[in-house]
């Protein structure tokens, strides 16, 4: 089962990639997760991301293809995967039906997360991530139980810099003009492209993902 999770910035991709990934033991990845951990350990690739990434643009398609083709090439013997955040644009849509399709594991399903934009706003003000492990919380929907601590590890959270509001407009712009097009090129398909309405609790959202995917 290969599950892309598609969706504007703070739709609820990575964390409903998180819950599939402990439910039904499918690796999650996502590209935004890569980058940030380039970034952290300031590697080449890291360096030239970070401009793109803190401006709330996308970075080349060039450099994103090179990081999933290492990244599934990785997937073998597993499951499954779900991707959070690729494909973003036609040609890594397009790229990727190649690398499948050599690979012999085709996409299963499509699940579009639609959220309007007040509440992705209002959600990404209020996201905050553990600098050591990466979980990611919500002050209004998913708090820690101690302000500013990752219950997981005890580390301590901050708030990514992309989620500021002038950036993260900037993001629901880009995912308008770049992204939304590979939807149609979706639904013009033969994969079946769901949408669910992401609006919700975190386990509802869960609950009809897995039910979408006969899980
Ligand atoms: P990326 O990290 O992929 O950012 P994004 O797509 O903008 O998505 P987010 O991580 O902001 O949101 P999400 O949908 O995963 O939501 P989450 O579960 O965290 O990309 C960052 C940047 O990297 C891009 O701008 C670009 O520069 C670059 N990049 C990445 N991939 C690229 C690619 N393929 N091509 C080119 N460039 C690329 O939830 C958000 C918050 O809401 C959390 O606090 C969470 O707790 C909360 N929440 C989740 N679900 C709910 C719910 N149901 N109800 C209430 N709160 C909820």
């Amino acid at each position: 089962m290969n599950v892309i999770l598609f969706g504007p910035p703070g739709a609820g991709k990575g964390t409903q990639g998180d819950l599939l990934a402990k439910s039904a033991e499918l690796r999650k990845i996502s590209t935004g997760d890569l980058l940030r951990e380039a970034v952290r350990d300031g590697t080449p690739l890291g360096q030239e991301a970070k401009r793109y990434m803190d401006a709330g643009e996308l970075v080349p398609d060039q450099v994103i293809l090179g990081l999933i083709k290492e990244t599934l090439a990785e997937t073998g013997g597993q499951k499954g995967f779900s991707l959070d955040g690729f494909p973003r644009t036609l040609p890594q849509a397009r790229a990727l039906d190649v690398m499948l399709a050599e690979m012999k594991r085709p996409i299963s399903a499509v699940a579009m997360l639609d959220v309007n934009d007040e509440s992705i706003v209002k959600r990404l003000g209020g996201r905050w991530s553990c600098q050591q492990c990466g979980a990611v919380y919500n002050q209004f929907s998913d708090p820690p139980k101690k302000t500013g601590i990752c219950d997981k590890c005890g580390y301590g959270l901050v708030q990514r810099k992309d989620d500021e509001p002038g950036t993260v407009q900037r993001r629901l712009d880009v995912y308008r003009q770049q992204t939304a097009p590979v939807l149609e090129y979706y639904r013009k398909g033969v994969t079946p492209v769901h949408t669910i309405s992401g609006d919700r609790p975190i386990e509802e959202v869960q609950f009809d993902l897995r039910r979408m995917l006969g899980l």
